[in-house]
């Protein structure tokens, strides 16, 4: 597939998943949160058993940081599951479209992946880069009063080591940039792949949330 050709693939699918979005929950952001969330976990974990089954048949090192920070960030958009699963309760329709999606997106994904992987991290950086401006307008109407601003969840002022009486509007503000980094993230794979590399073991490692042990035993809980 050509770059060009990748890039606009890329635009289009995300395009598409987006007014599939924009219709099903309007501005129904709490279980739009919750919805994709359980979406947006698949690629990282896909991308990263992927790339460790060509670590082993090709018996190279070079692809551990890579799959660590691809599982690291399948691990973390679980986590904005687990948060926002405390805020929005999905409805039956949401549960029998979470199984559908997730039936039909991990297989789409790992398919995508095998025959384009940079066409793959492409979609991811952009459906990142839509999260970003979701979660903006999550935060504006929390802000405005449209939402209401609740306390935020345990399991969140943990994780991010947030003040205890953190709300709802801080939480946003923190996944939102969890979805900036794995934007940039994915670019860079994709940056990587165009010019046939193994990654760099000096820039791949993403920062470890070394501030967050007391968190890591409530995330093997959840
Ligand atoms: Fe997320
Ligand atoms: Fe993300």
């Amino acid at each position: 597939m050509k770059p060009e050709f990748q890039l606009s693939f890329a635009k289009a699918q995300t395009k598409f998943f987006r007014f599939l979005a924009d219709r099903f929950f309007a501005e129904r952001y709490g279980h739009r949160a919750v919805v994709l969330e359980t979406i947006a976990g698949v690629p990282g974990m896909v991308a990263g058993m992927w790339i460790h089954l060509k670590s082993l048949r090709q018996m190279k090192t070079g692809y551990g940081p890579k799959i660590r920070e691809l599982l690291a960030e399948a691990e973390n958009e679980r986590m904005h599951l687990m948060f926002f699963i405390e805020i929005a309760k999905p409805n039956l329709i949401e549960r029998c479209l979470i199984l559908a999606a997730q039936a039909i997106f991990w297989n789409y994904y790992f398919l995508l992946y095998i025959c384009s992987p940079r066409t793959a991290h492409l979609m991811v950086q952009n459906f990142e880069e839509e999260a970003v401006k979701s979660y903006t307008n999550y935060l504006e109407m929390v802000k405005n009063g449209d939402i209401e601003n609740v306390p935020a969840p345990t399991l969140a002022i943990d994780y991010y080591d947030l003040p205890a009486n953190a709300r709802l509007a801080d939480l946003i503000v923190c996944v939102r940039a969890d979805e900036q980094r794995h934007a940039h993230a994915n670019s860079r794979f994709a940056d990587e792949m165009s010019s046939d590399k193994l990654p760099d073991k000096s820039t791949q490692l993403i920062p470890p949330r070394a501030a967050h042990t007391d968190a890591e035993s409530q995330r093997d809980a959840a």
